[in-house]
Order: C-alpha cells, then sequence, then structure tokens
C-alpha cells in the first residue's frame, strides 16, 4: 500500500496568479479557452473540521491556453458558508458529513426550509446561458466570473421547495435547454423531480414519488429520455435527521433487500414510460445512455454496495492502508415496455470512475469512447491512474507514472474533428514526490501524453468536477 496520496487531501488556502507556465511538450494550437474546476480546499475552520471529503469549502481554479500558452490562478468561492465560517471560526451551514453544532430549536424550525444554505457549491461547473456556475447537491448555484474566478453572487432558483439537487446537470444540444434534478423531502413521503431550467426558473417536468427518497448524484439521458437509477442507499427516517441532527450522509442506510430501481421519464411529456427494478446497487456516475430495439442501455460506475461513501471520510482516506472500493463499468438494459427487469453485463474489468465522453456530440447516443480515473489493482489507496476505454470491445489504453495522483480527465474536441476520440484530455494530477501538481494533457486518440504543465511550489487538493470553456 502506498499513501503518498494523501497530500491532496489536504487544505490549500493560498490564492495565486501565475501568468505565464513553462510547459513540458506543446499545448495544441486549437486549443484556446479554460479549464475551470471545482474542489474542496479548506477543511478546517477555526478548531473544527470538517468530516467528510465532500464537506470542505468550495475553491475554483483555472487553466487558461491561448496560443500554446497556458496562464493558472485559484479563487475560494466567497460564499456565505466561506465567509460566516472564517468569520466566526466555527462551521455554520450543513454540509454532506458535517453539521453545525446546533440547538435542537434551531434544527426543527430550518429542517425543512430551503435554507439554511451556505452556498458552498464545491462539486461542479456550468454554465446556464451567459453565466457561468458552481453548483452542489442543492437547489442553489453561485456565480462567477470565468476570467477572474471572482465570486459574482447566487444564482437562486426561483419557486422551488427542493431540499437537494445535483451537481450535474444535462444539456439536451438538440433542443436547447438544461434539464435537472431535485427531490423533495418529506417526512411520510417523498419526490424525485426532474426540471427543465429555464433561465432561474425551474420549470417542473416530472414528478416521482417515492417512500424513502435514495442518495442520488447524477442521472442519465437518451434523445427522448431521462434515466432516474434509484439505489438502495436510502433516506428511511426522515423525523430521525431532523430531531437527532446527525449529518445529512449519515441518515442514509443501506437497504439492499429493497433493491434498486430504473424509472424512465419521457423528456417532452413528463410521464414514466418504464420503471423496473434490478438487484441492489449503487452509483454516482451515470456515464451515458441511448435508446435501441425498445430498450435503453444504460452505462454506469457502479458499487455492490455503498461502502464507498463511508471511505470517502476524511479520517477514512487520511488512515494507513485503508483503501476504497472501485467501481465497475456495468452496462444496464432497461425495457423500455413490459416491465421485467434490467440486467447488466460488465463491460471491462477495469475500474472506472469520475468518467467523461464526448459530450457535445455523443451524449445520448450510441458512442465508443470513455475516459475515466481508476486504481491500479494492488497499488494504492487512491485514484492512481487515467484510462480510456473502447465500450464496444473493452479494450482499454492507460496512462500511469509511479506516485502521481490524477483527477477526472476531461475530453476537450479538435474543432472539426472526425473520430470521436480526437482531441486533447486534460487532468490534473498531484504529484507527490515533488509535492506539487501538473496539468497533464493527452492525445484523445493515442492517450499518449503531449504535454505537461508544472505548478511551481502549489498543490490543488483532489476536487470533483470541471469543464473546458472555449474562448468566452
Ligand atoms: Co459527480
Amino acid at each position: 500500500m502506498n499513501n503518498t496520496f494523501k497530500g491532496g487531501l489536504e487544505t490549500q488556502s493560498h490564492e495565486i496568479t501565475l501568468q505565464e507556465l513553462a510547459v513540458e511538450g506543446s499545448i495544441p494550437h486549437w486549443l484556446v479557452g479554460s479549464l475551470i474546476r471545482n474542489t474542496p480546499a479548506q477543511f478546517e475552520i477555526g478548531a473544527q473540521s470538517y468530516r467528510h471529503w465532500f464537506d470542505g469549502l468550495a475553491m475554483l481554479y483555472s487553466f487558461t491556453f491561448e496560443n500554446g500558452r497556458v496562464s493558472y490562478r485559484n479563487r475560494f468561492i466567497e460564499s456565505k458558508a466561506w465567509r460566516e465560517n472564517n468569520e466566526t471560526g466555527e462551521i455554520k451551514f450543513p454540509q454532506f458529513g458535517t453539521n453545525p453544532r446546533q440547538s435542537l430549536f434551531s434544527r426543527l424550525s430550518t429542517a425543512f426550509k430551503k435554507r439554511p444554505i451556505g452556498g458552498n457549491t464545491n462539486v461542479n461547473v456550468a454554465r446556464f446561458g451567459d453565466r457561468f456556475v458552481a453548483l452542489t447537491e442543492r437547489a442553489l448555484a453561485m456565480v462567477f466570473d470565468p476570467h477572474t474566478l471572482e465570486t459574482l453572487g447566487v444564482y437562486d432558483y426561483e419557486k422551488t421547495d427542493a431540499q437537494v439537487s445535483t451537481a450535474h446537470p444535462q444539456f439536451d444540444f438538440a433542443r436547447n435547454i438544461g434539464i435537472t434534478y431535485a427531490a423533495k423531502i418529506g417526512i411520510m413521503s417523498s419526490e424525485y423531480r426532474f426540471y427543465n431550467l429555464n433561465g432561474t426558473k425551474l420549470d417542473l417536468l416530472a414528478t416521482i414519488p417515492t417512500q424513502k427518497l435514495a442518495y442520488i448524484h447524477s442521472f442519465g439521458m437518451t434523445e427522448h429520455y431521462l434515466l432516474l437509477a434509484e439505489y438502495a442507499l436510502k433516506l428511511s427516517n426522515v423525523l430521525a435527521m431532523i430531531v437527532i441532527g446527525k449529518p445529512f450522509a449519515e441518515n442514509f442506510e443501506w437497504l439492499p433487500e429493497e433493491g434498486s430501481r430504473f424509472i424512465v421519464v419521457d423528456k417532452a411529456s413528463g410521464k414514466i414510460v418504464s420503471e423496473v427494478e434490478t438487484e441492489a446497487f449503487f452509483a454516482f456516475h451515470h456515464i451515458n445512455a441511448f435508446e435501441r430495439d425498445g430498450e435503453i442501455v444504460a452505462d454506469l460506475a457502479a458499487y455492490p454496495d455503498a461502502k464507498i461513501v463511508q471511505q470517502f471520510y476524511l479520517d477514512a482516506l487520511r488512515a494507513d492502508g485503508a483503501g476504497i472500493a472501485s467501481s465497475e463499468f456495468r452496462r444496464y438494459r432497461i425495457p423500455l415496455r413490459g416491465g421485467g427487469r434490467a440486467t447488466y453485463e460488465l463491460v471491462t474489468d477495469e475500474n472506472i470512475e469520475f468518467p467523461r465522453i464526448n459530450y457535445e456530440q455523443f451524449n445520448g447516443k450510441p458512442y465508443g469512447c470513455v475516459f475515466g480515473m481508476s486504481i491500479q489493482q494492488g497499488t494504492t489507496d487512491f485514484y492512481n491512474q487515467l484510462t480510456k476505454f473502447d465500450v464496444t470491445t473493452g479494450a482499454v489504453k492507460k496512462w500511469y507514472e509511479a506516485d502521481c495522483y490524477p483527477g477526472e480527465p476531461v475530453f476537450v474536441a479538435a474543432p472539426e474533428a472526425s473520430n470521436e476520440d480526437t482531441g486533447a484530455v486534460l487532468s490534473v494530477v498531484f504529484d507527490s514526490q515533488r509535492d506539487t501538481s501538473f496539468l497533464l494533457v493527452l492525445d484523445g486518440r493515442s492517450f499518449g501524453e503531449i504535454a505537461r504543465v508544472r505548478l511551481p511550489q502549489h498543490i490543488i487538493p483532489f476536487g470533483f468536477h470541471g469543464q473546458f470553456f472555449k474562448e468566452q
């Protein structure tokens, strides 16, 4: 076991701007724009500490490319949580795995309100119309300037009583619309919902009632349908969540006897067209999905149970030799008519997390290629390689370097590319030997390195998601 990755789980409090970084290799000249990523970067507030990897205060960082040159900057999201926490030296707002110290009265009076939300949007970024937003699993986003990364304010969705949402909205380019998931938690029953994004308005598209709300991080989409996978990690006692005041994550129970369920919703009408069961499983990320001969083919990075949520507690991640579960590349077949069950097969034996595809051209359609992070068997407790998957053959190509820990690989298609994988793959890597991070640029087709850009004396903590935005 190798634990040198732990430097990537520490607080980074320095905000810096580096105008022109040395490039080893060469950046393709067509690569113009910014990779903007989101990461938890502060885990201690005064004498208190966040408990889960998903809790840390959000920091945005960007690599900007122009004429083969690269600049870098990073900046905290100046949310209410960031401001009030740091002013008081105490955790003031609930996070995924950490709650503020709060009285019962205060918990009861705020439990069903949309607030308190600290705006610590530390999971992903997106462009909604002409605004750039940082997202988390709440129905609230923070607006930022894509050039300076300065926080501009709250992107407050109007008229929603949903308490939770997703940091993974989908974009339907054919219909020029964004779609998001949200959930309304109630004591007796709860609801999953899909909304069309209409500026800051959320237009309700579909409501799916449920007795016990599952923890859902993302959803799938095909040409005509939305796909909700209801995992067996469920909120079994809402009242206890409020009264006992356990952090959000701790109220979910693994209930394998309940199985899992796929719910297919028509994008145009919002009607549920299919609902099928399958054996209990858990996933954070849908990879892609498409329609084929009366069924939906859905690829997910799936786990046989939900232990991974526990393994992402900071104490567990930082413990020696604890290790994390690796997820399987599963292909589910979901019948669109006539009921039945959903079944799956493995696309490959290699594990996959933080999957990315050529989203603009192939999301929701038959496709051939996925990029992801994975764990080399027997080598580490954390993601330590990048993998390119040929979905049709199951063949893989890998990037690996000893003591290096790469992050989510973001694919950027080359202009007028003739192949699905013609372009560049961008990943931020923590080099534990040099105690610094670098941006790695791989060729999308060969998966060979074409450039790396080192940050002098600066570690970017392990974060979650980012996007490449072409010149704004
Ligand atoms: Co995610």
